[in-house]
């Protein structure tokens, strides 16, 4: 039987975790978790990802800010921006949301975000620890974390012996998802849109990770049976048996036809999806303990 991994039910147990641990933090330190997110710009589905974050640091019980931006901030506002709240020792974790409109120069916004409160972990500091397998004092990028969640629950945390594929390499995903694959003993392989015979090279996956961003790519005889399938891609597509003009969410992975040739596979949505979120109110958590010198659970 195939099991269909429940995103929601997983996540909504980390957010317990970190209520419970934000309330602890406020009890014995009188610190309460402060989370910014910044937005540039009117991209809705940007917009629709930074208020499900604003309302979640909220419920997690964090002092949750939302800066919004007009398309139009130039580079020298944001930065000074994330200065005056790398300074401001009430925030504990900085966000700024991604694509940022095109004259920006992103990547010197990033990483101007100090190391200790880069939370979506895209600092070369938060990225370099994980390369060189420090787990422990770092941030882990959130999707990545979040699937990692997802690998643990079907395979524990030791991971030798098995071989595990990620079909893509952004520094935002496939990158950091190989390195925690790695840090838990798998045979990791990247492959990517570059790679010679794809559906091969996943055919030699334990775990397959696609983060392609094509949708439905995945097709059942690129899947080992008895495979864990975890699905990052999130794509609109026409579904006009809804009704004209109507749309609706896939991934990556041919879900039906895949889940009859899978173990354990995630669903878009409902799968690594709601991890996310969660795995960013686990670091702003983890980064306000830190700097309140005490030390956070795992979560
Ligand atoms: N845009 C899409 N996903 C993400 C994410 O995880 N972090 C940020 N900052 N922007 C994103």
């Amino acid at each position: 039987m195939t099991r269909i991994v429940d995103g929601r039910q997983v996540a909504a147990s980390v957010i317990e975790a970190v209520k419970s641990a934000a309330a602890s933090l406020e009890r014995l330190a009188g610190v309460k978790a402060g989370l910014a997110v910044i937005i540039v710009g009117d991209d809705p589905a940007s917009h629709a990802y930074v208020g499900a974050k604003s309302r979640m640091a909220r419920e997690c019980g964090f002092a949750s800010v939302q800066h919004t931006l007009p398309a139009d901030t130039t580079q020298e506002q944001l930065a000074a921006l994330v200065t005056t709240l790398n300074e401001d020792s009430a925030v504990h974790g900085i966000l700024v949301q991604l694509p940022l409109p095109k004259h920006f120069d992103s990547d010197a916004i990033i990483q101007s975000i100090r190391p200790e409160k880069d939370v979506d972990g895209l600092h070369v500091v938060n990225a370099g620890k994980l390369a060189t397998g420090d787990l422990q004092t770092g941030l882990v990028s959130c999707t990545p974390a979040g699937a990692m969640v997802f690998v643990r629950e079907a395979h524990g945390r030791d991971l030798s012996g098995l071989n595990a594929v990620v079909v893509g390499r952004s520094n935002l995903f496939g990158k950091p998802m190989a390195q925690l694959l790695l840090s838990a003993h798998a045979t990791v392989t990247v492959a990517h849109s570059r790679s010679r015979d794809l559906p091969a090279i996943c055919r030699n996956a334990d775990i397959l990770v696609a983060a392609v961003g094509r949708p439905e790519i995945v097709k059942a005889d690129w899947v080992k049976p008895g495979a864990t399938v975890i699905d990052v891609g999130i794509n609109r597509i026409a579904a006009p048996e809804r009704g004209e003009g109507r749309t609706r969410l896939v991934g990556d992975v041919a879900f039906e036809e895949c889940s009859r040739v899978a173990a354990v596979i995630t669903p878009v949505p409902g799968g690594v999806g709601p991890m996310t979120i969660a795995m960013l109110m686990a670091n702003t958590a983890i980064a306000a303990h830190r700097q309140a010198g005490l030390r956070s659970p795992p979560f």
